[in-house]
């Protein structure tokens, strides 16, 4: 276990710049959620913390120790890829029990951590079947156990369920956080699904073009995001343009989350409130929540109601859209 520092980290690679200034705190024992598109720079950060990469600028720091002159294999990191390499001639206990042997334990404490780890993923009576006789979701365990068997101090996941259907990576994303728990293990977790890092992590972080866009915890990300790829890419947002908005809205431009917002047939008659006249033109039934799309003036408005709120309102027509002035996120106007 240890904090790591990424202090001012650039990668270039000829005209890319696939990592920009890249400053990130992460806390021991926590569970980083670092997200961002394909090609933000996401994998270049992850690989630069374990060493396979060196930053062209800026340092790595782990438990307070600069990394720059320490190989990869000395960094005491365990790592799970979307694209996890099982051997496949090994059975499950020989692929965990590999790093340990690798370390030259002795065999009896290979076997006792191995059952630890195979209890800790729920893989205990799985230790004699080869990768291909496993499932998805069990080979990413196998993947997750060889990983920390070794006790590393660092857990760098890239994308490790990007490969499940979304069940069982909805189940696997509730087994990663248990076993994180309870080994307390410092964590950096990568995926470009938002929900999945909302759900997830303790703080996230959001990468665009190799720069840190904005980080905290996941409630003050999508409560403030700092700008417009913030706001719609860590869930949906409407953007209103600055001006846009009647008076008390002016300055910069505003976001507002679709299920901070409700329809109502006549005008609410409420101060804090703030209220557009807008045309209905679709509803789409999504089971829990129907979402709504208007127009107002030619801008798309995104509503998304629980469908018991939707009683009393026609499928289409003119109808009142509102939302808590509160729920108004201010963000800089695009320049
Ligand atoms: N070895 C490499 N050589 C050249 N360009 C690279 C290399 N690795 C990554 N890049 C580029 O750096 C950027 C960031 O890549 P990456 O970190 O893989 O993004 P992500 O994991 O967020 O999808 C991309 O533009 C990518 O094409
Ligand atoms: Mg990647």
């Amino acid at each position: 276990m240890a904090e790591i520092r990424v202090s001012h980290v650039d990668k270039i690679y000829g005209a890319t710049k696939a990592l920009d200034d890249v400053s990130i705190d992460f806390a021991d024992g926590e569970f980083y959620g670092l997200l961002g598109p394909s090609g933000s720079g996401k994998t270049t950060l992850l690989r630069t913390v374990a060493g396979f990469i060196s930053a062209d600028r800026g340092s790595v720091v782990i438990g307070g120790e600069p990394m720059e002159q320490v190989p990869v294999e000395k960094r005491e990191i365990g790592m799970v890829f979307q694209n996890y390499a099982l051997f496949p001639n090994m059975d499950v206990t020989a692929n965990i029990g590999f790093g340990l042997r690798v370390r030259k334990l002795s065999g009896q404490e290979i076997s006792r951590r191995v059952a630890d780890v195979l209890d800790l993923v729920q893989l205990g009576e799985l230790g004699a079947r080869r990768p291909h006789q496993l499932s998805g979701g069990q080979r990413q365990r196998v993947a997750l156990a060889r990983a920390i068997v070794t006790q590393p101090r660092v857990l760098l996941l890239d994308e490790p369920l990007g490969a499940l259907d979304k069940a069982l990576r909805v189940e696997m994303q509730v087994e990663l956080k248990r076993i994180q728990r309870e080994v307390g293990i410092t964590t950096i977790f990568v995926t470009h699904d938002q929900e999945e890092a909302l759900t997830l992590s303790d703080h996230i972080g959001i990468l665009k073009d190799g720069r840190l866009v904005q980080q905290g915890t996941p409630q003050e990300v999508y409560h403030r995001p700092a700008d417009r790829f913030a706001a719609c890419f860590l869930g949906d947002a409407n953007i209103f343009d600055g001006g846009r908005l009647p008076s008390g809205e002016g300055g910069g431009s505003v976001a507002v989350r679709p299920e901070s917002m409700w329809i109502s047939m006549a005008r609410p008659e409420d101060a804090a409130v703030i209220a557009l006249q807008a045309t209905l033109r679709q509803k789409i039934f999504k089971g829990a929540t129907v979402t709504c799309l208007l127009d107002w003036h030619g801008q798309v408005i995104k509503v998304l109601a629980k469908g018991d709120e939707l009683a009393g309102i026609a499928d289409v027509g003119e109808v009142w859209v509102s939302w808590p002035r509160e729920k108004s996120m201010r963000i800089p106007a695009d320049r």
